[in-house]
């Protein structure tokens, strides 16, 4: 596939759809970047920053700010790739709308754009649409494990997954998905788990762990998950879904003590509190066929290191998130878990 020239990024203006803006920018600078987003509470004006990315507010469920900036692009050289969801699992326990507004409803009318407009899509996913493995086991998902989403949240993306595949065959548009573990790095909302901990600390509070903290995540640092969405762009074959990982699998409790080390506290200075009801157990991720086909290796592969330097980023940029805080824990106080 040719190189793209310009590039519709729903959801840039949140977690890992800013960190591909800021990587574009770094690594692509030809490449013009227009910014779709809503700035729900997840997302920011502020993170786009010095990228020269053209930012248009709106919902990608309104089918008319789609369409009218899907219009603008070229079907030859241009491409949309599509974060923009609603992405957190307590959120969608506790009020599952938006998440079908925005994952499946979202989802449902971007496909309907690149279709009349015969637009490359790159529809960006989540292992979580595979359910979880057993804690004690080798088992990791591929491209061939069955769909069995535990959360509204991951049930909503395997359904977004679903749709653009059936337009992939129907329809005979051009799209590529892509299905990656849990991310970790600069500019994530501090309701997840890691800057969650992080800003605790840096706020006085004690860090809190789900349950027993033996749930297992396969860590990847947003700059590596990033990339491989690059080498997908340029070389990936249209309908295929590949699946990105980093071989990084640790349980909560060990990403906590590190957190603990790495901030000078003691190992045991934080809470075990009520777990999150339905909690997937393990993720992994079998990331051959990007590794061996596309050629892509992860940057970041110490993670204590990636996590000083996501450490380092909270202390130094307490603005973009202080504000949030209260606002965050007081959330937590009224879900029943966390
Ligand atoms: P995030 O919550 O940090 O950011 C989501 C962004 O989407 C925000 O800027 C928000 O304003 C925007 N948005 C929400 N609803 C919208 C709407 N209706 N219209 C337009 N914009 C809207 O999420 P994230 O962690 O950056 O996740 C981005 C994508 O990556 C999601 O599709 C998620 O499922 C997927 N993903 C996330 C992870 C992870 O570990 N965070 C891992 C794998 C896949
Ligand atoms: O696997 C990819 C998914 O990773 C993405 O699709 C989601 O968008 C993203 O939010 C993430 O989902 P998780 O539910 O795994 O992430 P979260 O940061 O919410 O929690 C990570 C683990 O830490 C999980 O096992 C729950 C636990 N946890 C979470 C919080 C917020 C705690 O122990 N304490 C906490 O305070």
């Amino acid at each position: 596939a040719a190189t793209a020239e310009r590039i519709l990024v729903t959801g840039g203006a949140g977690f890992i759809g800013s960190g591909f803006v800021h990587y574009t920018a770094r690594t692509r600078p030809d490449v013009q970047v227009i910014v779709l987003d809503k700035l729900t509470y997840a997302g920011s004006r502020a993170v786009l920053e010095g990228t020269g990315a053209r930012l248009v507010v709106g919902d990608v469920a309104d089918a008319y700010t789609v369409d009218s900036l899907i219009g603008e692009l070229d079907p030859d050289t241009d491409a949309v790739v599509h974060f923009a969801a609603e992405s957190h699992n307590d959120n969608s326990l506790d009020d599952p709308s938006p998440f079908v507004h925005t994952n499946l409803v979202g989802t449902f009318t971007l496909l309907e754009a690149v279709r009349r407009r015969g637009v490359r899509l790159h529809h960006v996913s989540t292992d979580e649409v595979y359910g979880d493995l057993p804690l004690d086991g080798s088992a990791r998902f591929t491209e061939h494990t069955a769909y069995n989403p535990s959360s509204p949240y991951s049930a909503s993306k395997a359904g977004s997954d679903m749709l653009v595949r059936a337009w992939v065959r129907s329809f005979g548009i051009t799209a590529t998905l892509s299905n990656c573990s849990n991310n970790y790095g600069p500019r994530q909302h501090i309701e997840k788990f890691i800057p969650r901990q992080i800003t605790n600390i840096l706020t006085g509070r004690r860090p809190k762990l789900y349950g027993a903290g033996r749930n297992v995540r396969d860590w990847i640092h947003v700059d590596d998950h990033n990339a491989a969405v690059w080498r997908i762009l340029e070389a990936g074959e249209n309908g295929r879904t590949y699946l990105i990982g980093a071989d990084g699998e640790r349980s909560n409790l060990q990403v906590l003590q590190s957190i603990l080390r790495l901030m000078g506290r003691a190992p045991d200075e934080f809470d075990h509190v009520a777990d999150r009801p339905g909690h997937d157990l393990r993720y992994a991720i079998d990331a051959g066929p990007l590794r061996s086909e596309l050629g892509w290796e992860p940057h970041y592969v110490d993670m204590d290191a990636g996590l000083a330097d996501t450490v380092d980023w909270y202390r130094d940029n307490r603005g973009w998130w202080d504000g949030a805080k209260d606002v965050v824990e007081d959330r937590y106080d009224t879900l029943g878990w966390g």
